[in-house]
């Protein structure tokens, strides 16, 4: 019996019961405090260091608000960004909230190309090879794969993504014992860690921008 409420309760975490109600009205409400710092359409901001949100999957999205709101994220002395989000993952305070916020966000069009750029110069065939071992989670054409928990890596901000490779090296992410989905990614970012080399894969991910 034990067994059974604790498995039921596993599940309970791991899935977000289904609102067949999730109301993207309602979320554009909530959603109006998370504007001030990624956008009126999800379009982020590199200056204060939020990332574009539109075009990212919901499922992903989910996990990383659950993450700051649970102390996952942004837990680390040092991670300034990381802190900032955490505080307002907080307002998030009921999984209805967190459905319609999604569900919201989910309709905002997919920005053309994203804001920021890797640093000039980096070098997009060492960023080809770098990439390789990536793959095997991320899929080859960059688009995720859900059921390894890999988010698609298409629609970030090429600022952000050398940023969260910078932040999982340096053990402000994916260090939480409970998280491990970022402790998979850690053992990755850790094994190449130099910003050159991290630029350059940013130049290269971002050449399939959509
Ligand atoms: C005060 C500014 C600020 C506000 C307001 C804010 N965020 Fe953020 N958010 C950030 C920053 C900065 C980061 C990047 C954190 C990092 O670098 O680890 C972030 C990261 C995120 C991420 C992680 C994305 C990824 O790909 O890793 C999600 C999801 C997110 N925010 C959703 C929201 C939602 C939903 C709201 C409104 C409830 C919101 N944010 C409000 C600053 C903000
Ligand atoms: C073993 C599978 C695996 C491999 C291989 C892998 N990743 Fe990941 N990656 C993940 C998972 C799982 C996450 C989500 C972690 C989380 O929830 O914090 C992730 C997250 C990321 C993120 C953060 C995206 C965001 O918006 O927060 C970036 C950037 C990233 N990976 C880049 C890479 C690059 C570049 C490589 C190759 C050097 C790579 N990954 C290899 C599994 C993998």
């Amino acid at each position: 019996m034990r067994l059974v409420s604790s498995t039921l309760m596993m599940c309970a975490l791991a899935v977000r019961p289904a609102f067949a109600q999730d109301d993207p009205v309602a979320g554009e409400r909530a959603y109006e405090v998370c504007a001030g710092c990624h956008g009126f359409l999800g379009e982020g901001n590199q200056t204060i260091g939020a990332p574009r949100l539109a075009g990212i999957e919901g499922w992903y999205l989910e996990r990383q608000i659950t993450n700051f709101r649970d102390g996952r994220r942004g837990h680390v002395d040092g991670d300034v960004n990381g802190a900032r989000m955490a505080l307002m993952a907080q307002a998030v305070d009921s999984e209805r909230e967190l459905g319609d916020l999604l569900a919201w966000i989910d309709s905002l069009p997919e920005p053309g190309s994203s804001s920021g750029t890797a640093q000039s110069g980096a070098d997009v065939s060492s960023g080809q090879r770098l990439y390789a071992p990536c793959s095997a989670c991320h899929g080859s054409e960059r688009q995720g794969n859900e059921s390894l928990g890999a988010p698609g890596l298409v629609s970030l901000d090429g600022w952000y993504f050398a940023e969260q490779l910078k932040a999982y090296a340096d053990g402000l992410r994916g260090t939480h014992p409970s998280d491990s989905y970022g402790a998979q990614m850690r053992a990755l970012a850790t094994s190449f860690d130099t910003e050159d080399e991290r630029q350059d894969l940013a130049r290269y991910v971002m050449t399939l921008q959509r």
